[in-house]
C-alpha cells in the first residue's frame, strides 16, 4: 500500500515508518518543523512538509500523494510542560485531534483513500468505576475533572470522528522506549510522586510494539477502537518504584493527597489515585498482535537499563577523576 503518514518525524512516527517499509509498504511520511525533513527521509519515506492545521494544504498533500491510507500520529507534545491544567499544556495536541483529523478525513473522502488509522489514547480516560482494568465497550469517563474536560473531548472527537469515517482509532498506552521520553526527568528528580494511596492505574506501551499493533491494525482495515496498551495494567505505586530503581535515580516521594491537590492541581490526584487501565485482549485476538515487551517491567529495563548504567559509570569515573 501507499501509505500517508501524519507525523513521521515524531515518536511513534519514527518507529513505525521502518516497519511499515519492512512490511512492503511505500510511506509518504508528512513533518512539520524544517529540521525534520532530513530524519523522515533518512527512515525511507518519501518527505512532504504539511502543516495539519492548514485544511487548504493537507487535502493538496493527499491529492498529490495519492495515497491507499492515511495513519495520523501528529500530536505536539515533545516537551510539554505539565502543569496543573492539562488542557493548556495539550490545546496544540487537541487541535492536531480535532481540526487535524477532520481535515485529514475530508482530504481521504477527496482522494478516495480506502483506510485510516489516527492515534488516540487510553490511559486515564476510562470511567472512575468498577474494576481496574477496562475494555473498549467500558463506559469513558462522563466527568472528567476540570483542567481535562477539552483534551477528553478532543481524544472523544477524534475516536468518534475516525470511526463514524470507517477507520480505525487506536487508543494507545502512555508511550516510552525514546531517550527522550517525558517520564525521564521527573522519575530522576524526584518530582513525580505517589500521591495518597497510589492506587490510580496505569497502561504503558513500548513504542516498537505500538508501532507493530499500527501496521496489523493497517492491513486489518475495517472499523473500530482497539486498546493498544501492554498485558500488565499497574498502579502507580507499583510501577512508579521499579521506573526509578532502573533509572538508577532515588525512590519516588509519597505525598498525601491534599498536599498533591494544593500543588499539582485535582487532575493529578484522579490520575495518581484514581484512574484506570486497559485491556489488550481486543487488538491481540482480532489483529493477531503480539508484544516484545509484554510488560513495562521487561520494557524500562530495555529503554532505560544501558542509560542508567553509563550514567552510573560516568559518576564513577567523577567520583574516582575528584580522588
Ligand atoms: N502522544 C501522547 O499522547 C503523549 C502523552 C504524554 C506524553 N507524551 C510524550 O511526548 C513526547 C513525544 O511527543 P509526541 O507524542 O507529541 O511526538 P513528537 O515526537 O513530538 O511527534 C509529533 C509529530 O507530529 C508532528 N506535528 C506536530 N505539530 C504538527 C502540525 N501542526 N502539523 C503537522 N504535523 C505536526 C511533528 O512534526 P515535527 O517533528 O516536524 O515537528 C511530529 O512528526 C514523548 O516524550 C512522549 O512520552 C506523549
Amino acid at each position: 500500500m501507499r501509505v500517508f503518514v501524519a507525523g513521521a518525524s515524531g515518536a511513534i512516527g519514527s518507529r513505525l515508518v521502518p516497519q511499515l517499509i519492512n512490511h512492503g509498504h511505500e510511506v509518504i511520511g508528512t513533518y512539520r518543523s524544517p529540521g525534520s525533513a532530513e530524519r523522515v527521509s533518512r527512515l525511507g519515506a518519501t518527505a512532504v512538509r504539511v502543516d495539519l492545521l492548514d485544511a487548504g494544504a493537507v487535502r493538496a498533500a493527499v491529492l498529490k500523494s495519492r495515497p491507499d491510507a492515511i495513519i495520523h500520529q501528529a500530536t505536539a507534545l515533545a516537551n510539554a510542560r505539565f502543569g496543573r491544567n492539562l488542557d493548556r499544556t495539550f490545546a496544540p495536541t487537541n487541535r492536531l485531534r480535532t481540526e487535524g483529523t477532520d481535515a485529514l478525513l475530508a482530504a481521504a473522502a477527496d482522494a478516495g483513500v480506502g483506510r485510516f488509522v489516527a492515534q488516540s489514547f487510553a490511559s486515564y480516560r476510562y470511567a472512575r468505576i468498577g474494576g481496574p482494568v477496562k475494555t473498549e465497550e467500558d463506559l469513558l469517563d462522563p466527568a472528567p475533572v476540570a483542567g481535562t474536560t477539552e483534551t477528553n473531548a478532543a481524544m472523544r472527537h477524534l475516536d468518534e470522528a475516525v470511526t463514524a469515517a470507517g477507520g480505525i482509532s487506536l487508543r494507545y498506552g502512555g508511550f516510552y522506549g525514546a531517550a527522550n521520553d517525558g517520564l525521564i526527568g521527573p522519575v530522576r528528580k524526584r518530582f513525580f510522586p505517589i500521591i495518597g494511596n497510589g492506587e490510580g492505574v496505569m497502561s504503558f506501551i513500548h513504542l516498537d510494539d505500538a508501532a507493530a499493533a499500527t501496521v496489523l491494525a493497517l492491513e486489518h482495515g475495517g472499523s473500530g477502537i482497539y486498546n493498544i496498551v501492554d498485558d500488565e495494567p499497574a498502579p502507580t505505586r507499583v510501577w512508579l518504584p521499579v521506573l526509578a530503581q532502573t533509572l538508577g535515580a532515588k525512590p519516588p516521594r509519597h505525598i498525601p493527597a491534599w498536599v498533591a491537590r494544593l500543588i499539582a492541581g485535582e487532575g493529578a490526584v484522579v490520575m495518581g489515585t484514581e484512574s484506570r487501565g486497559a485491556s489488550n485482549a481486543k487488538a491481540k485476538r482480532e489483529l493477531g498482535w503480539s508484544l516484545r515487551y509484554p510488560s513495562w517491567r521487561q520494557g524500562f529495563i530495555a529503554a532505560y537499563g544501558a542509560v542508567a548504567q553509563t550514567d552510573a559509570r560516568r559518576a564513577d569515573g567523577m567520583a574516582s577523576i575528584a580522588r
